[in-house]
């Protein structure tokens, strides 16, 4: 029977330093800002599981429809013998490639790498079992820091799927596309889901949902605040807010005061005060077009060469090799 390997790069000591230095930056920034790394503990991703189930939340299943259709293809064309996933959380649909590469026979082995130790260690264990004789190494790190500590042996395909890269900033973004460059040997390809610009009010809906899933994912930032620093928000003085920014082609979540109020966070010693209706930037997700996916694609050393869209064409998928 094989059994799932974790490894962590992130070390505690590491995460927590990393957090203390985003919230002391983001509660004394103006505009208040923090970044989106830090919804995902254990709650946070099984909230994040939740949204990709609600009717509004398109991207997942439109990225699900592409992979059903292509797996077969990516998989031919990668021949892949090691899978390597960045931000994988559960992985469900990370299965369709995990068959499709079984099924081409050159798999063996996948990598998943997320910052969610929970999610990590729940998705590896069923994962293992699922597919015996495929060797599961998860790894508990930060892809915009620990990519260069990925093993190399075997043919690789890394996939970063969700569109996840959307939460990046644009500049960080690049910089991020460069390193995963950095890491590929020439040859190996990069699978990468990208949101589409598509009718405002569909996008919005997806991150502003019906039955306030979305809304208690965002306010999750904020226990997490208080359980890791020993902050004292009150999570529901503040109303969940999503936005399309039309210019800058990101949604925007904040979570806005709904009164005048001050938060402590003890092991930090700040005092942070909210005006009433002050909002605080919690994430952007960013949107795209083909053109620019394959224009950043290139600026980092990719060649595209596939690009995909479900039928209702609000989610692409490239399929790029580093040159
Ligand atoms: N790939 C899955 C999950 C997307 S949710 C899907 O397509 O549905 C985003 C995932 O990225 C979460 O599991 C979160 O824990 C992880 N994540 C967010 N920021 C990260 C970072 N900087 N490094 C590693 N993982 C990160
Ligand atoms: C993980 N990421 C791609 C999601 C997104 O759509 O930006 C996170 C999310 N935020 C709100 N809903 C889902």
């Amino acid at each position: 029977m094989t059994t799932a390997v974790l490894d962590v790069y992130l070390t505690e000591s590491e995460w927590s330093a990393t957090l203390r230095s985003d919230v002391r930056k983001g509660l004394t920034a103006i505009p208040k800002m923090l970044p989106p790394k830090w919804f995902y503990d254990a709650a946070g991703s099984q909230l994040y599981e939740l949204i990709t189930k609600l009717p509004e939340y398109y991207p997942f299943a439109a990225e699900h429809e592409i992979l059903l259709a292509r797996a077969g293809e990516i998989a031919a064309a990668s021949r892949a013998e090691c899978l390597v996933e960045l931000g994988s959380g559960s992985s469900e649909k990370t299965c369709l490639l995990l068959d499709a590469l079984s099924s081409v026979g050159t798999l063996r082995r996948y990598l998943p790498l997320d910052v969610s130790e929970a999610a990590l260690r729940d998705a590896i264990d069923s994962l293992a079992a699922a597919y015996p004789g495929l060797v599961v190494h998860g790894i508990v790190g930060d892809f915009t820091r620990h990519l260069s500590q990925i093993p190399a042996d075997g043919k690789r395909l890394l996939a970063f799927l969700g569109g996840t890269i959307g939460n990046l900033m644009p500049g960080d973004r690049a910089v991020f596309l460069r390193a995963v460059r950095q890491m590929l040997r020439s040859g190996e390809q990069l699978l990468l889901g990208t949101g589409l610009v598509i009718d405002p009010a569909v996008m919005v809906a997806a991150y502003d949902d019906e039955q306030g899933v979305t809304a208690e994912f965002n306010r999750n930032v904020l226990r997490v605040l208080n359980r890791e620093l020993g902050a004292n928000f009150v999570p529901e003085a503040f109303e969940h807010v999503a936005l399309w920014d039309a210019e800058r082609e990101w949604i925007e979540m904040r979570l806005r005061a709904r009164h005048r109020l001050t938060v402590r966070v003890v092991e930090l010693g700040l005092e942070v005060p909210f005006a009433a209706g002050e909002e605080m930037r919690t994430e952007t997700s960013a949107k795209f077009r083909a053109e620019g996916v394959r224009a950043e694609l290139a600026a980092a050393g990719f060649e595209l060469t596939e690009w995909w869209t479900d039928t209702a064409q609000r989610f692409g998928l490239s399929l790029a090799t580093a040159g």
